[in-house]
């Protein structure tokens, strides 16, 4: 037991449509640090993300404790209210909101009502920071957008809301290695202050990002954890060696 964890996760199983898909994973996430979840298609990563912020598609069991609350028993949007944030592998369309108007309306919410200066000012050093494509601001969101912007819409919310736990899927699917490389740092920064959680099945985000501990899910189970050595190995070998193990034991 770890009194200071930010996200405890303890023998969780997860199902959706009668199918048990994660089979008792346990993970702890403090202030501070990174953790890494590499695994192959379909070994349950996004479903891991699911069940943490609450999606009601995902029935669990097991506990979920969230700065010592069972979150486990709370809807998604009491979860986000209390500073979960997950940036999705697919981010949805909002036709008729912008970006602007709705990172604008979230953070009045969170924080209570910010002058236009303020808030601007914030805006703007992060569009910056991460080299934003200040065009997109006023558009809808997501609307009529590229993979690539559409994340980096995604990161832009993230780094204004500064969440206390960030669930990050897969942003290095459809980023340029410019882009990836701003992104990387501005998620360094954020980590000082909160927990993250990165989902990745390449290891080139390592090069950009040091994670505090690499954690590999197979078959909808963590089989190993380590040190950013764990995805060297993974970038030589694959998975194979886990899948292996499965299929003969
Ligand atoms: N809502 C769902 N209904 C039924 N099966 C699902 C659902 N979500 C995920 N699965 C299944 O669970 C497994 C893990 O999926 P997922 O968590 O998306 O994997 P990953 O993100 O690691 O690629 C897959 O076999 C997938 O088809
Ligand atoms: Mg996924």
């Amino acid at each position: 037991m770890s009194p200071h964890s930010l996200l405890e996760i303890r023998d969780l199983y997860v199902s959706a449509k009668d199918k048990e898909i994660l089979h008792g994973v346990n993970l702890n996430v403090r202030q501070g640090e990174i953790h890494s979840i590499m695994g192959p298609n379909g070994s349950g990563k996004s479903t891991l993300s699911n069940a943490i912020i609450g999606n009601p598609t995902y029935t669990t069991k097991g506990r979920i404790l969230f700065k010592g609350r069972k979150i486990h028993l709370m809807n998604a949007d009491k979860r986000a209210s209390l500073g979960i944030f997950f940036a999705f592998q697919s981010p949805v369309a909002i036709p008729g909101v912008s970006l602007r108007s709705l990172i604008r309306t979230f953070l009045n919410e969170k924080r209570g009502k910010q002058s236009y200066e303020e808030f601007n000012r914030e805006l703007e050093s992060i569009t910056s920071l991460i080299g934003f494509n200040r065009e997109l601001l006023n558009k809808e969101l997501n609307v009529k957008l590229s993979g690539g912007e559409k994340k980096m819409s995604e990161m832009l919310q993230l780094l204004m809301f500064r969440p206390e736990l960030a669930i990050i899927d897969e942003i290095d699917s459809g980023l340029d290695i410019d882009a990836l490389k701003r992104v990387s740092r501005a998620i360094e920064l954020l980590s000082k202050k909160s927990g993250v959680i990165l989902i990745t099945h390449h290891t080139t985000l390592h090069k950009y990002i040091q994670p505090t501990q690499v954690h590999v899910l197979v078959n909808g189970a963590f089989v190993e954890s380590g040190g950013i050595e764990l995805a060297d190995k993974i970038e030589r070998e694959g998975y194979s060696a886990w899948l292996k193990k499965k299929n003969s034991g």
